[in-house]
C-alpha cells in the first residue's frame, strides 16, 4: 500500500496549475447517460473517483476514449444496462449520481445502496424521495434501489428538507428529460451544481435559477452532443493556499475562480495571508505565524465542510485559540486524533473542535488517512512538522487530489511516495 513520507519545514514557493473539479466532473460524467450520442468532456482530473465513475459507465455499455490531457470522448449511444453494481458503488458514494439520468433515459434503474462512510451515515433518502416526486416507483430490494417510471418521469415539485449537493444534481438530471416542468426548492447553490447546469444547457437543456435555492427545469425531448470543459477545483486550490499559509510561502495559482473562493480567501486573510487577485489567478504570500481562525461549516456560499480539516491543521500551529464547528456531516473529525498525535492541542465536544495553537510547531509522526479531506489535513501538518511524517492509507488522497506529491514538490516540498 502506498504511503507518503513528508519531510517538513520547507516554505512553498512558485506557481501551480489547478486541476479540474472532482465534484463537478463526477455529475458531468453521469450526465452523459442522458445523451444517445457522443460528448467531449475536458479538464477531467486524473483521480481514483473519476476512474470509478468511468468504470461504472463502461459497465453499463458506454464507450470512451481518453487522451493524454484527460480530455474524454464518451459515447453513450449503446448504453443498455441501467445497473450500478455494488462492487463499484461501494467504493464511491457519488455513484448514486447515475440514478437520475438512468431513470430519465430508461424509465428504470437499479443502483446499489452506498454503504457506510467515514464522515457520517450519509443516507440517500433525499435522492429517493425526489425521484418518487417525479413519478418513479422505488423499492429497496437486496441492497439495491430498484426504480421504475413506467411512462417516463414527469415534472414535479421537489422540496429538499436538507440542502444536498448530489441530491440537487440528481434531481436536475432527472428533470431534464421529464415531461413538463420540475421545480427544486432548497436547492444546493454550490458552484459544482452551476457547472453541471452549464454543461447540460450546452446540451440543450432548459434550466433556470442555478446558483439560487430555487431551480426550474422545463423538460425537453432529447439532448444534443456538446464539448464542455470542467471548472477548476476550488477545494484543491483552497487546500494548496492553506498549505502556503501554513508554510509561510509565496505561491501563485492560475485559475479563474476567485469569486467562488471568497469565503476561503477571507478566512486565509484573517489568518494573516496577503492575497492578490488578478486575471491570471491568485497569489498568496505569508510571512508570519498564522492567526487563529474560527470556522463554521455550511452549504455554499458559506464555509465548505470540504475545507474544515485543512483549517484545523492551520489552527493547530496558530498563535491563539479557535473554534471549528462542523454543521454538515455528523462525524467529520477523524483527522483530529491524528493531528493530536503530531502535537496538536485540540479538544472535541460534539460537533465542535476547540484548538489552542501550538506555536512551537507540530512534530512528525506516523499517521493514518481516514477520508479524503482528513488526509489532506495530515499532509498539510506534515509540511510544517519537525521531522519526517509518514501518512498511511493515502488511497484516500488519490481519490481527490491529482498527483499531490508532484504538485507540492514542484513548490519546494519534500514528499516521497513509497510502497510498503
Ligand atoms: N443527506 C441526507 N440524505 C440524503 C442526502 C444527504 O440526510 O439523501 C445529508 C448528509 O448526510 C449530510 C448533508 O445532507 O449531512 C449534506 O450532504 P450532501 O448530500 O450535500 O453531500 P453529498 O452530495 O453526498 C457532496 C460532495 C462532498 C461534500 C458535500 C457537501 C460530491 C461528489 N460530494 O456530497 O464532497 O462534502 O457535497 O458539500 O459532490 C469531498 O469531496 O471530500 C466530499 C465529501
Amino acid at each position: 500500500m502506498d504511503k507518503l513520507l513528508i519531510s517538513g519545514g520547507r516554505s512553498l514557493e512558485g506557481s501551480l496549475r489547478a486541476s479540474g473539479a472532482k465534484n463537478s466532473a463526477l455529475p458531468i460524467l453521469a450526465s452523459s447517460i442522458l445523451l444517445k450520442d457522443k460528448m467531449t468532456i475536458r479538464n477531467i482530473p486524473h483521480l481514483n473517483d473519476i476512474t470509478t465513475m468511468i468504470e461504472l459507465l463502461s459497465s453499463m455499455g458506454a464507450e470512451m476514449t481518453v487522451d493524454e490531457n484527460m480530455d474524454l470522448e464518451i459515447n453513450s449511444s449503446n448504453l443498455e444496462n441501467p445497473l450500478a453494481r455494488y462492487e463499484l458503488v461501494k467504493t464511491m458514494r457519488a455513484s448514486i449520481l447515475v440514478l437520475g439520468p438512468l431513470l430519465s433515459r430508461y424509465h428504470e434503474a437499479e443502483v446499489a445502496l452506498p454503504g457506510g462512510c467515514a464522515i457520517g451515515s450519509r443516507p440517500v433518502n433525499l435522492h429517493i424521495d425526489c425521484m418518487r416526486q417525479l413519478g418513479a416507483e422505488i423499492d429497496i430490494v437486496d441492497g439495491y434501489i430498484k426504480a421504475k417510471a413506467k411512462d417516463g418521469l414527469k415534472g414535479g415539485n421537489i422540496n429538499f428538507s436538507n440542502v444536498t449537493v448530489t441530491g440537487t444534481e440528481n434531481a436536475i438530471m432527472a428533470g431534464v428529460l421529464a415531461k413538463g416542468t420540475t421545480t427544486i426548492s432548497n436547492a444546493a447553490k454550490e458552484p459544482e451544481v452551476v457547472d453541471l447546469v452549464a454543461c447540460l444547457r450546452k446540451m440543450g437543456a432548459k434550466i433556470f435559477g442555478e446558483g439560487t435555492d430555487r431551480i426550474e427545469i422545463n423538460g425537453v425531448n432529447a439532448l444534443e452532443p456538446c464539448d464542455y470543459s470542467v471548472m477548476a477545483d476550488r477545494i484543491e486550490i483552497g487546500t494548496y493556499l492553506t498549505a502556503v499559509t501554513m508554510t509561510k510561502g509565496n505561491v501563485s495559482i492560475k485559475c479563474s475562480l476567485p469569486s467562488v473562493l471568497e469565503t476561503i480567501l477571507d478566512k486565509l486573510k484573517i489568518a494573516g495571508a496577503n492575497i492578490q487577485i488578478d486575471e491570471e489567478g491568485i497569489n498568496l504570500e505569508m510571512d508570519k505565524i498564522p492567526n487563529p481562525v474560527n470556522i463554521s461549516t455550511a452549504p455554499f456560499p458559506l464555509f465548505p465542510t470540504d475545507m474544515q480539516a485543512q483549517f484545523i491543521a492551520l489552527n493547530s500551529i496558530s498563535k491563539g485559540k479557535s473554534k471549528v464547528i462542523e454543521n454538515v456531516f455528523e462525524n467529520r473529525f477523524m483527522h483530529v486524533q491524528e493531528l493530536i498525535r503530531m502535537g496538536g492541542n485540540i479538544r472535541l465536544e460534539g460537533n465542535t473542535a476547540y484548538i489552542e495553537g501550538n506555536t512551537k510547531g507540530l512534530i512528525a509522526a506516523p499517521v493514518m488517512a481516514t477520508d479524503l479531506r482528513a488526509s489532506a489535513s495530515l499532509v498539510l501538518a506534515g509540511l510544517v512538522a519537525k521531522g519526517q511524517t509518514k501518512v498511511d492509507r493515502i488511497y484516500h488522497i488519490d481519490r481527490g487530489y491529482e498527483r499531490i506529491e508532484e504538485k507540492l514538490n514542484l513548490l519546494g516540498a519534500n514528499i516521497e511516495r513509497v510502497s510498503e
